[in-house]
């Protein structure tokens, strides 16, 4: 793809040179997120936040990934805060921000919302998640760290992997399997309650490109002989009442002794956060904390460096990074 100018709104964009591109690029990111460095490449540029729908890992690692670049960021956040809650439609409101901005990162809680808003933008709009549709940044966040985690160099080949949880309405899951298509051999076991299975389009497009595919209900012996296992949240702003969403939540829960007596002794656990720890719900016990294959806070991290490298891509200023950079003058020892 031609990311110069591009919006970046769904992973079906993407090939698998163009996320090998986006990773290399990705990588040369690590010094200025580990604070080694420091970049001006994009003063000057302006980033137009909106998140429509709460957020905390998206919306910051966006707006820290502009600003580790040089750049500045101008936000509003929840509909309510927006001229949105005064009946404002999505056309005005991409015609004025796109005004006011270099590039637009969006959250909504409609499917096909942020790509209706990029029709009427003048510069490039990144989804960062319409409704349980799609959230392209975070699938390939998700397979960067599935790959630094794996050690896997090049392409992904013969993938063992369970995807856990509200495989319904979790739009992070869809885009993964979106872009894991488009690798070969890869065993896919969908564990989930038998109303939240995975959407069937993406399970047949799946088996079309040549990949296994398991659905059960049965979290123990879905979790055997798998390189990862990657779990998500029940997505409770999804449902019409609490009620059913409370009748999922707790369904399926990994912890200690469970992972002892189901995964492998490495089988990295990964989830895109937040996880729900609600006892009720669950789906990730702290007391993995401290297991080495427990991968959320540095998958949580590759978030920047995606994000940084999304940015550096679209804007076009990828070999220019380094032309500003410096080393920072503050104290910097992070302790990961
Ligand atoms: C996810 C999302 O918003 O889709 N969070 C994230 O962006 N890391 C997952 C979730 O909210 O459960």
């Amino acid at each position: 793809m031609n990311f110069l100018g591009a919006h970046i709104l769904s992973i079906n964009q993407f090939d698998t040179q163009d996320v090998e591109r986006l990773f290399s690029i990705a990588d040369q990111m690590q010094p200025y997120a580990h604070r080694e460095l420091k970049t001006r490449v994009l003063e000057g540029a302006i980033l137009g936040s909106l998140f429509f729908e709460p957020s905390t890992r998206t919306r910051i690692s966006f707006g820290c990934a502009f600003n580790l670049l040089g750049g500045q960021v101008r936000e509003t956040t929840e509909i309510k805060s927006s001229a949105l809650a005064k009946g404002e439609s999505l056309y005005d409101t991409a015609r004025v921000i796109s005004g006011y901005s270099d590039i637009i990162v969006m959250r909504h809680t409609m499917d096909g919302s942020v790509e209706e808003f990029s029709k009427a933008s003048r510069v490039p709009v990144i989804n960062a998640g319409d409704g349980s549709a799609e959230h392209p940044s975070q699938a390939l966040l998700d397979l960067y760290t599935i790959k630094k985690e794996l050690n896997i160099e090049g392409e992904i080949n013969g993938l063992n992997i369970a995807l856990v949880g509200d495989l319904k309405y979790g739009r992070t899951v869809h885009s993964l399997c979106k872009l894991l298509k488009l690798y070969k051999n890869i065993s896919f076991t969908l564990i989930s309650p038998s109303e939240l299975k995975m959407p069937k389009d993406i399970v047949d497009d799946l088996l079309k490109s040549g990949h296994e595919v398991n659905e059960t209900e049965n979290m123990e012996t879905g979790l055997g002989d798998k390189h990862l296992v990657y779990l998500t949240r029940i997505q409770e702003e999804r449902f019409n009442n609490q009620e059913e969403a409370n009748t999922y939540r707790g369904r399926f829960r990994l912890n200690q002794s469970i992972y002892t007596a189901h995964c492998e002794p490495d089988t990295v656990i990964m989830h895109p956060l937040p996880r729900d720890s609600r006892a009720e719900a669950n789906e990730l016990d702290n007391d993995l904390n401290q297991h080495p294959s427990l991968a959320i806070f540095r998958q949580a991290d590759n978030g920047v460096l995606i994000r940084m490298a999304l940015f550096a891509l679209t804007l076009g200023i990828e070999k220019d990074i380094h032309l500003t950079s410096n080393k920072v003058n503050w104290y910097t020892d992070r302790r990961f």
